[in-house]
């Protein structure tokens, strides 16, 4: 009878875990990294919640969303950058995250206001060189506002204005200089600019390189990239030409920005984003990330990939990333008038 009493039981339990819905996240991104495709299987196979993906860039999301309304089966917003995060904020996509868990494990600085949005990596916005013409006595002690420098007139290379990156480092600026002082030196960098902006970061590295330019202003993880072949012989060769000078490191610190999510407004599987999240920033996940994206961890627990690790230790600007979402709109009219294409 007993036993009886235990198959009955299991019986009724695996009835009732049939008929019950698929456990799923809709996860909404407009990262472009292999690597996510890893870590969405990997999340189903340790939960068995079954991820959904929904690509498409911010803005293309975003028109989404609006269209879907109350009904939008989104759950989790992934992107690239704090100011794309501040963005869907701001359209008011998202909603605070609640969990305890991920507090304790993303200091302040790396969250949105209200707790809509994380970090789940970081990546610095720094300076790459060619040793050859430039000397150990022009680069030491650097800093981003040096680069407004008569001495820098016609050598640096950097993205248009229209990039997301080049918009928050400037907010950063903004939030630490204020905006009168840092429009001089937005100024100040047009006139230093050895050609009209042109190409991603990549590109401002190759340029750097190839002796265009002595210095470009470009992301960590695009070096590791190009340092560990993956984008090919010719990358691998120019990369190794360059090094990297961290600036600001008697001060404030050089700029990070992040890669972050967010839990979007109207999520049907609230506690399966939480769960998700949760989940990049376990040491497994995040060593993942930083393996094959090249970005730094969130976690302390985890170190960068060889390759980054040995770009050197550095100290990393704590100003908060909400400010670059914060001073974004005032960014983009200032860069503007300094006549950054
Ligand atoms: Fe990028």
């Amino acid at each position: 009878m007993k036993n009886i009493k235990k198959y009955l039981a299991i019986i009724i339990f695996l009835s009732i875990a049939g008929c019950s819905p698929v456990q799923e996240v809709n996860i909404y991104t407009s990262r472009h990294y292999d690597v996510d495709d890893i870590l969405y299987a990997e999340f189903t196979k340790k939960t068995g919640i079954q991820v959904n993906v929904i690509s498409g860039s911010g803005g293309a999301l975003m028109e989404r969303l609006k269209s879907e309304g109350k009904n939008s089966p989104g759950d989790v917003f992934f992107t690239v950058d704090a100011g794309n995060l501040a963005n869907f904020q701001k359209g008011g996509f998202l909603q605070p995250i609640t969990s305890q868990k991920i507090k304790d494990l993303v200091p302040e600085e790396l969250r949105g206001v209200n707790d809509e949005w994380v970090a789940i990596a970081k990546r610095a916005r720094v300076i790459f060189y060619n040793p050859e013409s430039i000397t150990q006595d022009e680069i030491d002690g650097i800093t981003y506002e040096e680069l407004s420098d008569e001495k820098w007139r016609g050598r640096v290379v950097i993205r248009s204005s229209s990039n997301m990156y080049n918009q928050s480092l400037v907010s950063s600026l903004i939030s630490n200089l204020g905006e009168e002082r840092t429009e001089q030196w937005a100024k100040g960098l047009v006139k230093n600019m050895a050609r009209s902006p042109q190409g991603n970061d990549r590109s401002q590295l190759m340029a750097v390189a190839n002796g265009v330019a002595d210095l470009a202003i470009a992301n960590t993880y695009y070096v590791g990239i190009m340092l560990s072949g993956k984008g090919g012989d010719e990358q691998q060769k120019a990369a190794e030409k360059l090094k990297v000078a961290f600036p600001n490191q008697n001060d404030r610190g050089a700029h990070v920005n992040i890669s972050g999510g967010g839990i979007l407004k109207y999520s049907p599987n609230k506690d399966n984003a939480e769960k998700f999240l949760e989940f990049l920033l376990s040491v497994e996940a995040q060593s993942h990330i930083v393996n094959n994206s090249f970005e730094y961890p969130v976690i302390e627990t985890v170190q960068p990939h060889p390759i980054i690790d040995n770009l050197g230790e550095f100290k990393m600007d704590n100003t908060s990333v909400s400010d670059f979402g914060k001073y974004n709109p005032i960014a983009v009219k200032l860069m503007d008038r300094a006549g950054w294409k």
